[in-house]
């Protein structure tokens, strides 16, 4: 039946109505805060491509995981920024670490909140590639074993999620293995599945000072254009053991996201990189866009396509926001 029987607008009539038929809404449940750790004390150094965004030494990160989990944010993800890097990236794996000392004191001073890893290379080394060198070649299975190192690591420093970013063959599983032969088996792994080589990492790059030397990273991150080969990604990260699977970016990517829904039925992360944070962030200051609502709309989108979980730079003033 159709018009003039049928009136969409009806339900669209006030705020009450729609409010009473909206399929899709965002939680502070939902997000996790990515967070740059580095050395130092009283440090808070503003990345100026991720406007809001800061890099913090151990202290002030553990004031502000303090304020997102009173915003009702339940998670955080740390990226960490050695001192010292070298072509293996040994400073991943070191127990007094900046990321492992942050690890410690967040669960120490809140409690609560659940403490996520990056796992990966590219922070460490000095040539900024996600993996150990054999030429100019990032050698897959020589990688393995510095990534387990790292994520042991942060399981002893008391992470409950380690999360690898890197898009190496195997990793997942030489992780999974690595942690249950340790004692363990009870760390999460939330997989980077299907990342893609993305121009939107840019302003990370800045923030986590791990841009590439030389080359770039298509070798080991997926071609944008293939959904398929997504797919395989995630099912053999499944395979391997992972416990939460991760596209990203996410809304380029939006339509992965809900074919990961879909056809697997596990948990989902989308990754709302720094690229899709800094485009709103910069709009906004220049009086272009109604930054509220974009991040609102944006975020939104991504839960609407499937995700369960949203990594996000917007997270705590998100949370604050639905909490008002
Ligand atoms: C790699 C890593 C990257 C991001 C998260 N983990 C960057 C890259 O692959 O170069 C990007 C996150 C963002 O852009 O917000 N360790």
């Amino acid at each position: 039946m159709s018009f003039p029987i049928n009136r969409p607008r009806r339900l669209r009539r006030t705020e009450t109505i729609r409010r009473m038929i909206r399929e899709t809404r965002l939680s502070p449940d939902n997000l996790i805060l990515p967070m740059f750790v580095c050395a130092g004390r009283g440090v808070k150094k503003a990345v100026t491509s991720m406007p809001g965004v800061a890099q913090m030494s151990v202290d002030n990160i553990v004031a502000e995981a303090r304020e997102t989990w009173a915003a009702g944010v339940p998670a955080v993800i740390l990226f960490g920024i050695p001192e010292r890097k070298d072509a293996q990236g040994s400073e991943a794996w070191n127990d007094n670490g900046e990321v492992q000392r942050a690890i410690r004191e967040i669960k120490e001073r809140v409690p609560g909140m659940a403490v996520i890893t990056d796992v990966c290379m590219c922070e460490y080394t000095d040539h900024g590639h996600c993996g150990a060198l054999t030429g100019n070649d990032v050698d897959n299975d020589a990688t393995l074993e510095l990534l387990t190192r790292s994520a042991l690591s942060h399981a002893r420093a008391g992470a409950d999620i380690v999360a690898p970013s890197d898009m190496m063959d195997g990793r997942v599983g030489a992780i999974r293995s690595a942690l249950d032969g340790n004692g363990f088996n009870h760390v999460a792994i939330m997989a980077y599945s299907a990342k893609f080589a993305s121009a939107f990492y840019g302003p990370f790059r800045e923030a986590a000072e791990s841009a590439p030397q030389f080359g770039d990273r298509r070798s080991y991150q997926m071609d944008p254009p293939n959904g398929d080969e997504a797919m395989r990604e995630v099912a053999l990260d499944l395979e391997e053991g992972a416990d939460i699977v991760m596209v990203k970016p996410a809304l380029p990517y939006l339509d992965l996201i809900w074919r990961v829904k879909h056809e697997f039925n596990v948990p989902v992360a989308a990754y709302n990189v720094s690229g899709e944070y800094s485009m709103i962030r910069a709009a906004g200051i220049n009086g272009w866009i109604d930054e509220e609502r974009a991040t609102m709309e944006v975020l939104t989108s991504i839960k609407r396509a499937g995700a369960d979980l949203i990594l996000t730079y917007f997270a705590k003033e998100v949370a604050r926001k639905l909490r008002a």
